[in-house]
């Protein structure tokens, strides 16, 4: 695989690799983890939710159904719940993971987490669970435009594992569009904290849009900063950033 670019800002490199479009950088983004999932099928994978991994676990959904992949023995942590919404509630998360990717490929349902528990609690032994597992090896990552991570919004300390946030007016209105109005969205989530995010053995981070460009200028070409809690990212060990050309639009080429 060639990388575009290796950016080292920080004191470790990150791989950004730029992508024409949303279709080619779904597509690379499923290659690069499917890899590793063939490599260890008994991977712990960190999930993220929001639009922009969809094209991905669309991907992945075909290659189960042509049988070039397995999720039969992976385990899964996704990154955030929304708190007040049940699991079958249709904008939950775990609803929203369901439907995008579960339910069409062959994992076994019971290895499937989420930092809520059973009564739609906050789970805060949430990393003590993942250590039991041995670890995050790939965890997935999107970007708000704020340049939140999970929901980690700006000014979130770098040393917080999973924790309840309230969420901000700006990630509540961009979140709305999976609601049929903003005042539905939820005014809190549980969210993995930065320090949990950055204790995975590697990161990828996927962006797509005009939207999402200057989140992405700031975390990746800034100073490692809490007012750009992705720009952590720069000093994590293994981080592959994979764009498409609009999110890199304010890249220095
Ligand atoms: C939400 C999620 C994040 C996600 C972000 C961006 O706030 N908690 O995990 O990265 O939205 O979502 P989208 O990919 O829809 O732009």
């Amino acid at each position: 695989m060639k990388w575009n670019c290796i950016a080292s800002k920080g004191l470790i490199p990150l791989r950004i690799h730029v992508e024409k479009d949303y279709e080619s950088l779904s597509e690379l983004a499923a290659s690069v983890v499917a890899y590793d999932i063939v490599q260890n099928p008994n991977i712990v994978l960190g999930m993220a939710t929001g639009g922009t991994p969809i094209g991905m676990y669309k991907v992945w959904v075909n290659q189960v159904r042509e049988g070039n992949l397995s999720f039969r023995e992976a385990t899964t942590f996704n990154l955030d719940e929304y708190l007040g919404l049940d699991a079958t509630h249709p904008k939950s998360f775990r609803f929203f993971m369901q439907e995008n990717l579960f339910k069409h490929i062959d994992i076994n349902i019971n290895r499937t987490f989420f930092p809520i528990d059973d009564m739609n609690q906050p789970f805060f032994e949430y990393d003590s669970l993942i250590q039991q597992e041995s670890g995050i090896d790939v965890q997935i990552l999107g970007i708000g435009r704020n340049g939140h991570i999970g929901f980690n919004e700006p000014g979130e300390d770098f040393n917080r594992l999973t924790h309840v946030v309230e969420l901000t007016e700006s990630t509540r209105q961009a979140n709305a569009r999976f609601f049929s109005n903003s005042e539905e969205v939820p005014t809190h989530a549980i969210t993995m904290g930065l320090a949990s995010i950055m204790n995975a053995k590697k990161v990828v981070l996927l962006a797509s849009g005009v939207d999402k460009s200057l989140a992405i200028y700031n975390s990746i070409s800034g100073e490692v900063s809490p007012k750009y809690p992705a720009s952590i990212l720069q000093q994590h060990p293994n981080c592959t950033v994979i764009l498409d050309e609009d999110a890199a639009s304010l890249l220095p080429k």
